[in-house]
C-alpha cells in the first residue's frame, strides 16, 4: 500500500512540494511507504506531447496505478489549478483514479481564491474516478515561512490542518485497506473492504 504526492509546481523553490514533503514525512512516521512526484522534473518536451511512452513518464503512470492513496498538490495559478498539473493529469487513463483515496491541496497567494480546489479540480479528480476525494488543503504563502537552512515552518493552524489530513488518511487505510491476523491462527478477524495489491 503505498502512498503518492503529487506536486504540481514548476518552481524549483516550490511551497507546494514542501507542503507535501511535510505531509509525506507525518504518513512516514506512521509507517506508510510514501513516493514524491514532482512534475517538474519530468521531460517537459514529452509531457507536452502527451508521449506516454518516455520513460519517466511512463514510470509516473505506473507510481500513481500502484497506489491507493493519491494526494495531488497544485499552486493556484490564475484562480486554478496549474496548467503543468492539468496537462499530467490528461496523461492518467480515464479511470485513472478508480479506487483510490485522493487529498487535493493548494498554496496560493492569497484567500480569494480558497475554493479554487473545490470548484475547480474535484470535479476533475472525481471524473478520473476517485473513490474518495477528501476534504482539501488550502495553504497560503505566509503560512510556510522558509528558515535559514532551507526547510520551511507551518503557521500553527496549518500545520493542524496537514496533521488532520495525515491522520485521516491513515485512519481510511487502515479501514480499507489493512488486515488484521491473530498470531496464533492466521485467521483475518477484521475482513478488509479492499485490499491493496
Ligand atoms: C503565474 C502565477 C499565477 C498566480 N495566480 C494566483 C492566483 O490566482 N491566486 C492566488 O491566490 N495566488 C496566485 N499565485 C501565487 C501562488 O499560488 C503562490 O505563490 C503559491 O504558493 C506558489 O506555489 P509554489 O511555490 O509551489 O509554486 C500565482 C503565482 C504565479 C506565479
Amino acid at each position: 500500500m503505498t502512498i503518492i504526492a503529487i506536486s504540481g509546481s514548476p518552481s524549483s523553490t516550490s511551497r507546494t512540494q514542501r507542503l507535501l514533503s511535510h505531509l509525506l514525512s507525518l504518513l512516514e512516521h506512521d509507517g506508510r511507504e510514501t513516493r514524491l512526484l514532482s512534475l517538474s522534473s519530468l521531460p517537459g518536451d514529452a509531457v507536452v506531447r502527451a508521449d506516454v511512452t518516455a520513460p519517466e513518464i511512463a514510470r509516473a503512470l505506473a507510481n500513481i496505478d500502484k497506489a491507493s492513496v493519491v494526494i495531488v498538490g497544485t499552486p493556484i495559478y490564475k484562480a486554478a489549478y496549474s496548467g503543468l498539473l492539468k496537462i499530467f493529469l490528461d496523461l492518467l487513463p480515464q479511470r485513472g483514479l478508480d479506487g483510490k483515496i485522493v487529498l487535493p491541496i493548494a498554496t496560493g497567494g492569497s484567500e480569494a481564491h480558497l475554493l479554487a480546489l473545490d470548484y475547480a479540480l474535484r470535479p476533475v479528480l472525481q471524473s478520473l474516478g476517485a473513490d474518495i476525494v477528501l476534504p482539501s488543503v488550502y495553504a497560503l504563502d505566509r503560512d510556510i515561512v522558509w528558515n535559514a537552512d532551507g526547510d520551511v515552518t507551518l503557521d500553527e493552524p496549518l500545520r493542524a490542518r496537514v496533521h488532520g489530513a495525515s491522520q485521516q488518511i491513515g485512519t481510511l487505510v487502515e479501514r480499507l485497506y489493512a488486515r488484521s491476523y491473530t498470531a496464533a491462527t492466521g485467521m483475518c478477524v477484521e475482513p478488509a473492504a479492499r485490499v491493496a495489491a
